[in-house]
């Protein structure tokens, strides 16, 4: 792969859960997004990502889970319900979580190598043309997810990846140009 290629593959990734649902998904391909995680840099070799991939009906347990957590946090109704079914969007939602380190500092630089490599899984996912989106866990989720993935309570949830095959292309969007100061 040229440098030109690998800037295109950056340059054209979109966010996207217009997916077909019941489209699955080779676990040769997943796996390989596990490994580009665990390839992303983390300081002091932490090792800090945990993954669980969930597929047919524990997309449902995990859904109702979270949604269990929400009800008890009071959240809107509609919300609620529509959580239970949300992770049928896609086959595949890799739910990954961060480790708990020695130090506040540890913690905190793990989150940031947890998510270089959530960015490794979304280049893969689309190097092989799939669709994919980074979504935010509920807030209040954490223990519920992370029992449901048999992580450690102290793992901290940094996203639900939902992986799979397009039902739809996404357009492009206009970035800003990045913002930067060069000095010399
Ligand atoms: C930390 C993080 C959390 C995100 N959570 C959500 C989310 O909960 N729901 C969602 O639709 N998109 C979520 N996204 C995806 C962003 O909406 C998306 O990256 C953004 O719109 C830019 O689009 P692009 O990825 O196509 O460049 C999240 C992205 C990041 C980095």
């Amino acid at each position: 792969m040229s440098p030109d290629d690998l800037l295109s593959l950056i340059t054209s990734r979109r966010s996207s859960v217009l997916i077909a649902s019941d489209q699955p998904v080779d676990t040769a391909v997943i796996d390989q997004m596990l490994t580009a995680a665990q390839f992303a840099p983390n300081h002091k070799r932490t090792w800090p990502a945990r993954f669980a991939v969930i597929s047919g009906e524990s997309r449902l347990t995990l859904g109702n889970a979270i949604a269990d957590a929400m009800a008890a946090r009071g959240d809107d109704d509609a919300k609620v319900t529509k959580s239970r079914t949300k992770y049928m969007r896609s086959p595949i939602v890799i739910v990954v979580a961060s480790a708990r380190g020695e130090s506040d500092t540890e913690t905190e630089e793990n989150k940031y190598a947890v998510a270089a490599g959530i960015q490794n899984m979304l280049l893969v996912a689309h190097s092989h043309g799939l669709a994919s989106l980074w979504g935010s866990p509920a807030k209040g989720a954490n223990d519920a997810i992370t029992h449901v993935c048999g992580f450690d309570s102290t793992d901290h949830v940094m996203g639900l990846v939902y992986v799979g095959w397009p039902s739809r292309d996404v357009a492009q969007v206009e970035r800003p140009a990045p913002r930067v100061q060069r000095l010399s």
